[in-house]
């Protein structure tokens, strides 16, 4: 059998390496488990898992209409936001056409477009953060999806609203604006990008969320896209008949409701935040402020080997050579314990 030629220079999906035993800091997961009403929601769901799910998870949109302001039509729910960059790839994207990205960000715009046979183009980062006249210098009339990563993955770093505004302004009419805000819910910029502004002002706008990092949901693959009716309508072409599950569904509709729950996770990693900057400045580590819930720090050496040794002492992190950033680790902002031990153990391994 041949494969697809676009499939050629593709190779399967690696996991992490993970220790038992370790802690793992290296995935952007929310360090304080699952919301307590969601496990419970999900556990009394395992009762009707014989019945297919709500393919069109109604409950969950709706839940997301109260919580967003917006119409429940305005929503898509996914098997996680992964698959919905998928799902928008299958839906916009062909032979010959392109989409834009960043050079160091997060993985699946590419997968998706290669996936449907697309040229992915990379414009470099400014500073590690998304720079939009590079992407916009990119633009031609085969484009058709911009993927912007907002806070950017592995950077933390993140545009404004006005130059977001500003940069919206200047693409055509008919090319997508991925706006993907997987760690939105941790920003706490005065001038963090405003979605519902944006969404108001600009027809071709969708934005991405996920249910995998501040609401500690991220084995239930919850996500979801809010966007205008049409281009919304569009996309469900592309859509599996049950992509979600039904534990998932009813996880996140608890998790919507747990608001002590998600203040919680933002306050743990407000505070791991200044611990951790105060820290990494007494050991003389460059890094980049976020707006997520993890860091993306200068170690001046090879990290590859630094995230082996980690490892070997109970730390699992991100080293990010497959992001082109070979002297830079990525690291999740944890409870108190896991900062400090995060702290201790890099120490140590740094002196090695
Ligand atoms: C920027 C970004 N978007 C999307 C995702 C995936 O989210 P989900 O678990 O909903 O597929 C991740 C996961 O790490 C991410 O970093």
């Amino acid at each position: 059998m041949k494969l697809k030629t676009n499939l050629e220079q593709m190779i399967p999906y690696k996991p992490g390496i993970l220790k038992e035993g370790a802690i793992k800091l290296s995935s952007n997961e929310n360090r304080l488990g699952p919301s307590p009403m969601a496990i419970q929601a999900a556990s009394e769901a395992l009762a009707d898992v014989h019945i297919y799910p709500d393919g069109s998870c109604r409950k969950l949109r709706e839940s997301l209409a109260d919580r967003h302001g917006i119409s429940a039509e305005s929503f898509i729910v996914g098997n996680g936001s992964d698959e919905i960059m998928t799902l928008i790839a299958a839906a916009y994207i062909g032979a010959d056409d392109n989409a834009i990205t960043a050079e160091s960000t997060f993985s699946e715009y590419t997968f998706a477009t290669i996936l449907y046979a697309g040229e992915i183009r990379k414009a470099p980062l400014n500073e590690g953060t998304f720079d939009p006249e590079a992407i916009l210098q990119r633009i031609d009339d085969r484009t058709k999806v911009i993927y912007f990563c907002n806070p950017n993955n592995p950077t933390g770093t993140y545009v404004s609203h006005e130059r977001l505004d500003s940069m919206l302004s200047r693409i055509p009419h008919d090319v997508l604006f991925v706006l993907d805000e997987a760690y939105a819910d941790y920003s706490d910029a005065d001038d963090f990008p405003q979605w519902k502004t944006l969404l108001k002002k600009f027809p071709n706008l969708i934005i991405l969320r996920t249910f995998s990092k501040i609401y500690g949901l991220a084995a239930m693959r919850i996500g979801y896209a809010m966007a205008k009716e049409e281009v919304i309508n569009q996309i469900l072409v592309t859509k599996q008949p049950f992509n979600v599950n039904t534990p998932g569904q009813r996880a996140a509709e608890a998790a919507l409701k747990d608001s002590e729950f998600y203040e919680k996770s933002r306050a743990m990693n407000r505070e791991g935040k200044k611990y951790l900057y105060r820290e990494l400045e007494r050991l003389g580590l460059k890094f980049y402020p976020t707006q997520a819930n993890f860091i993306c720090i200068h170690v001046k050496r090879d990290s590859s080997e630094l995230f082996q040794n980690m490892m070997g002492r109970g730390v699992t992190i991100r080293p990010l050579a497959s992001f082109g950033l070979n002297e830079w680790i990525r690291v999740t902002i944890g409870q108190e314990e896991d900062n400090k031990l995060l702290i201790r153990i890099l120490e140590e391994s740094l002196k090695c």
